[in-house]
């Protein structure tokens, strides 16, 4: 495998070997696989106009659309303001000792997109109390070519990070930045899981791969060691696995990928959300069965560094313990 991706793979001789034990060998083949035709400009993200390969043309236009009618000041300026979304979660299963349990949430950062970003998301990100971070994944806005840009970026966010740091790949995301974002600190889960502990008692964070575009995601290679009584949550970048966790017996899902729409029109109904999943999953909390979840409209943009009726979001989720 050591032909694949050149320009953006890392130079350790054991890289793909011990990713593919994390994540599955059939995945990892997979992933790659599809990452080359990517790179070849074979394979296709999105659909019709708003394929992500024609972004580089579809974010000009889109952008002189938005200077000509005069609202890109506006919308640049509500890319940029970052609102802490609070939410509370009620678990039945919850173990006591993660009462009170704060677990921020950010996601689709695409930090490549605007340099501006990180300013902000470390700005928005001062004064916030909380117990673990996770991202739910796009850490780059491009989806191919090297990475290394967007790893500065969101390096420079990282810093300003504390405590235990875990998170997921996106569509936007290649495996080869899993070195990078590791080296911040940020574990990164590839069908695995791992236990949290406080006082004795274990909450169980799991997280897969991304389930919209490389369809390398696999639960129940994650859960396999997490026993299934425990309480269980999480991370998927695209929500469109919401179904698949509620038979798994997932507790709690966190996931991005939607933008919660970016461009929305008035009221936040969004024109498009890129995933196969009902409106309700699109944005904010919802309820699958016994299964809670949580879409958080995205701390960054794609495409363009605009957002219309529908905030950038740092998401502060409360866990405790109760009849949910
Ligand atoms: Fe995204």
């Amino acid at each position: 495998m050591d032909s694949v991706l050149p320009a953006t793979a890392p130079d350790e001789p054991d890289f793909y070997a011990g990713i593919g034990e994390r994540l599955g060998e059939a995945h990892l083949e997979r992933r790659l696989r599809t990452q080359q035709e990517l790179e070849a400009h074979m394979a296709i993200q999105g659909r019709g106009i708003f394929r992500l390969e024609r972004h580089i043309k579809m974010e000009r236009a889109i952008a002189l659309a938005f200077k000509l009618t005069g609202l890109y000041g506006r919308g640049h300026r509500n890319f940029l303001d970052i609102r802490l979304t609070e939410n509370r979660v009620v678990l039945p299963t919850l173990p006591a000792a993660f009462e009170g349990y704060r677990i921020l949430q950010m996601t689709d950062l695409h930090t490549d997109l605007d340099p501006a970003l990180p300013e902000a998301v470390i700005a928005a990100l001062d004064g916030i109390e909380y117990n673990l971070c996770v991202n739910t994944g796009d850490y780059r806005n491009r989806t191919r070519d090297c990475h290394r840009a967007s790893m500065r970026q969101t390096a420079l966010i990282y810093r300003h990070l504390r405590g235990e740091k875990f998170g997921v790949l996106g569509n936007h995301d290649f495996i080869e930045k899993v070195p990078d974002l590791e080296a911040m600190g940020m574990r990164i889960l590839l069908n695995e899981a791992i236990p949290l502990t406080r006082d004795g008692q274990t909450l169980w964070l799991a997280g897969i791969d991304d389930a919209y575009f490389y369809k390398t995601h696999d639960l129940s290679r994650a859960l396999r060691e997490v026993p299934p009584d425990a309480c269980k949550i999480l991370l998927s970048h695209s929500p469109q696995t919401y179904a698949e966790a509620e038979g798994l017996g997932v507790d709690f899902m966190l996931s991005g990928h939607t933008h919660g729409g970016q461009l929305c029109l008035p009221g936040g109904r969004p024109v498009l959300t890129h995933c196969p999943v009902p409106r309700a999953f699109a944005s904010g909390p919802w309820r699958h069965g016994r299964l809670q979840g949580y879409t958080s409209r995205g701390t960054g943009a794609g495409c363009v560094p605009l957002r219309f009726n529908c905030p950038a979001e740092i998401t502060l989720h409360t866990l405790t313990r109760g009849e949910g």
